[in-house]
């Protein structure tokens, strides 16, 4: 229902995307690789070691869910992937840049531009109306001229069927269009990657339903989506999953599909 909106994402100035910063690892053949990542966390309490020596690849236009017991270092793995936290050991490359060597004043710009997250309890900020929330990461990354940032807005709106909610408050949206206006949040500036913590963790079922559907359509217009998720119908709905333990991955399904290294950052197959 959300398919003859899509076109829109495409309108795109890729340019934007490409920055010089930080370090190219010209050796990576996937869009995102995790090698022998450990991380080790030191609390009051002790050391304790979320993940070990975890490996990854995941290709452009894959649908990858991860799942895994409370507790396995799914959100952990997401973390190191997005930059929100760093590795104590090993390498995290995202087309090619290596993410565990950023600096922190690079890291949020570049996430921005290449990443939008999606989290469980959609954290929109409280005190802006849905138009603006959407309208944030264009202004922070300075993505988009300044006056065609509320349109770009408008039409995410219109892809999740919300334009009359744009002047509302978070607050005074349901749980599943409060999800909506996160998912389109997460492709103000257009990201190749969207990565998404339980998005449907707090939706009923038809919602849920629905809100997998747009990311379905999401992979469909070449976008690379890597979900956490508790539900195993949306598991055997997507392209691969792997199953995490104890900070380890122990299992993978599916299909792992070759694609092209054209398929790259910035440049979304059409
Ligand atoms: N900042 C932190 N300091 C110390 N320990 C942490 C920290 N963040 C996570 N951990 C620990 O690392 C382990 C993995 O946490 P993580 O959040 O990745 O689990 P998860 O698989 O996402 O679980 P859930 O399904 O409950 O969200 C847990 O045992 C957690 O307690
Ligand atoms: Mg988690």
């Amino acid at each position: 229902m959300y398919k003859k909106y899509f076109s829109f994402l495409h309108k795109v100035d890729q340019s934007t995307h490409e920055s010089a910063l930080v370090d190219k690892y010209e050796d990576s053949n996937h869009l995102i690789e995790l090698r022998h990542v450990e991380k080790t966390y030191h609390t009051d309490a002790g050391d304790f070691t979320a993940l070990r020596g975890v490996d990854l690849q995941v290709n452009a236009g894959e649908f990858l869910a991860i799942i895994g017991k409370s507790g396995s270092g799914k959100s952990t793995i997401l973390n190191m992937i997005t930059g929100v936290d760093r590795p104590t050991a090993g390498e995290v490359v995202i087309n090619g840049t290596a993410v565990h060597k950023m600096q922190e004043n690079q890291m949020a710009v570049w996430r921005g531009r290449n990443i939008g997250i999606v989290f469980q309890f959609f954290q929109l900020l409280p005190t802006l109306s849905v138009l603006e929330n959407i309208m944030l990461p264009m202004d922070f990354c300075n993505t988009y001229r300044p006056n065609e940032r509320q349109e770009r807005a408008m039409s995410l709106l219109k892809m999740v069927e919300m334009t009359g909610q744009a002047n509302k408050l978070p607050t005074e949206l349901s749980g599943g269009q409060q999800q909506r206006v996160a998912i389109v949040r997460a492709l103000a500036n257009d990201p190749p990657i969207i990565v998404a913590d339980e998005p449907t963790g707090n939706l009923d079922s038809k919602t849920a339903d629905a809100v997998f559907s747009l990311f379905d359509e999401l992979v469909g217009r070449g976008k690379t989506i890597l979900m956490v998720t508790h539900d195993s119908d949306i598991e055997r709905r997507v392209g691969r999953s792997i199953t995490v333990a104890d900070g380890e991955i122990v299992n993978q399904t599916g299909d792992y599909k070759i694609f092209n290294q054209a398929s790259t950052v910035g440049g979304n197959p059409s």
